[in-house]
């Protein structure tokens, strides 16, 4: 162990402090980057103090670049997307596959349902018919001692909307689970599902302890832990994309609409046998779908851990999307769950967040879902589109050029003579640098 990069109290430094005892014991050129992390720093101190108490520790910004995909039609609206990326090409490809589909009808979507699922896991050695019995006694305990939490979201028009219990003896013997189902309006709903959750727990040890349904041998329960699942398969988005295949249009490698259509459905096909594909596939969709729910200040990981296990409800891993050629017509869809919020938490916290829901006119939860999910189906319709034709190489490799030509500082008309260069090459660090070598010395 290191122990001059160890230390007590670094939450309870000063920025600077912290940023000090960074630089002078992890970096050999401690002021260059002293000053580097700093000029990160926004000029508006309150904004930075707003981005600042969104985290720990915090000791600078992290720049990512925010990014608008256009001519985003959904349900006959007009959006422009806002999207948060690393990753080169992901917007180009939306906005390449939404100026596609805006000429051909646009994308349609549907909220079919929206309950967000929480549970208390807790151990109790009665058995299952003894739950049953005392079920509906602890079940009114339950509703009236919450309702208090729930009182603002109920005058939203959200809340309680089921309580319900499970047992899992035959997997643990003694574990049972108590399921509660919400609706959350417009926000995400992890802060007030778990508040409650947590206001059940007591309720429950206290029921256990002191109801007389229970006799003395019943009375004890172990409560494990209150908590919202992630997992949320009733709170479901359908979206798609169709039109004659005639008016597919024709494709690059002298690809007709037919070939295209029948290619891009084996495609979708190979994704839903296959869970190696199956995972590069969704991940494509979540290319999309992070890229907004970042822009808007939601929680992607909770995003895509949903989207995943809806992937394997089955049983086996699939692809999310589906696709069919009917009757001359080509069908391109996804269902899959999102719970996201257009209120509360980083959405009303970030300023950037708050620029991007207003970019969309301020959409409320189940409006945003609908361009969530539009924006992974139609990068998903982008990735195999490119797939199925071209490769995949050919749209990434200009985004790499450039980002190596910027890396490496080329001159504009560097940068113009590279491009041309490299319309038929391998694109690597290396060749870049040779490249332009060459081009410096001539
Ligand atoms: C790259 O980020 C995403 C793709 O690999 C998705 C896919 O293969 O479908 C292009």
């Amino acid at each position: 162990m290191d122990a001059h990069k160890t230390i007590a109290g670094f939450s309870k430094l000063s920025k600077v402090g912290k940023i000090k005892w960074l630089v002078e014991n992890f970096f050999k050129d401690p002021e260059v980057v002293m000053h580097e992390l700093k000029s990160y720093w926004l000029t508006d101190e309150n904004q930075q103090e707003v981005i600042d108490g969104i985290s720990e520790n915090t000791i600078s910004n992290y720049p990512l670049p925010l990014g608008v995909v256009p001519n985003f039609v959904l349900n006959g609206v007009t959006y422009c997307v806002p999207m948060v990326t690393e990753e080169s090409s992901v917007v180009a490809a939306a906005s390449h596959a939404a100026k596609f589909w805006m000429d051909r009808g646009g994308i349609h979507a549907k909220v079919i349902d929206t309950r967000k699922i929480g549970h208390v896991h807790f151990y109790w050695s009665g058995t299952e018919s003894r739950f049953a019995e005392i079920f509906d006694s602890l079940k009114s305990r339950l509703i009236e001692e919450s309702e208090e939490a729930m009182a603002s979201m109920k005058s939203r028009g959200g809340g309680l909307l089921s309580l319900s219990w499970k047992s899992f003896s035959s997997q643990e013997p003694g574990l049972y689970q108590l399921f509660a189902e919400f609706d959350t309006r417009d926000s995400m709903g992890a802060n007030f599902i778990n508040t409650v959750l947590e206001i059940f727990s007591g309720t429950i040890q206290n029921f256990f302890k002191t109801s007389p349904l229970l006799l003395p041998a019943e009375r004890e329960l172990d409560v494990i832990m209150s908590i919202l699942s992630n997992y949320t398969p009733d709170c479901v988005v359908k979206v798609w994309v169709e039109c004659p295949i005639t008016e597919l249009g024709d494709f690059a490698g002298d690809i007709d609409s037919i070939t295209f259509a029948e290619r891009f459905y084996h495609a979708i096909r190979i994704a839903q046998v296959d869970a190696y594909r199956a995972c590069t596939h969704n991940k494509g969709i979540f290319n999309g779908i992070d890229a907004v729910a970042l822009a808007t200040g939601n929680d992607f990981r909770a995003i895509e851990a949903c989207g995943h296990t809806y992937a394997s409800r089955s049983g086996t891993y699939k692809s999310l999307s589906s696709c069919s050629i009917d009757q001359g017509v080509f069908k391109f869809w996804m269902e899959l769950p999102l719970a996201i919020g257009t209120i509360g938490g980083l959405t009303s916290l970030h300023p950037i967040a708050k620029r991007s829901l207003e970019l969309m006119d301020n959409p409320g939860a189940n409006e945003l879902m609908m361009i969530i999910a539009a924006s992974g189906l139609i990068q998903n319709f982008a990735a195999i589109r490119s797939l199925v034709t071209t490769g995949i190489q050919q749209g990434h490799m200009k985004m790499h050029l450039n980002n190596i030509l910027s890396q490496v500082q080329a001159s504009s008309e560097e940068k113009e003579k590279a491009t041309i260069y490299f319309m038929d090459k391998t694109v690597s660090v290396n060749s870049v640098r040779a490249f332009l070598d060459l081009l410096r010395n001539s």
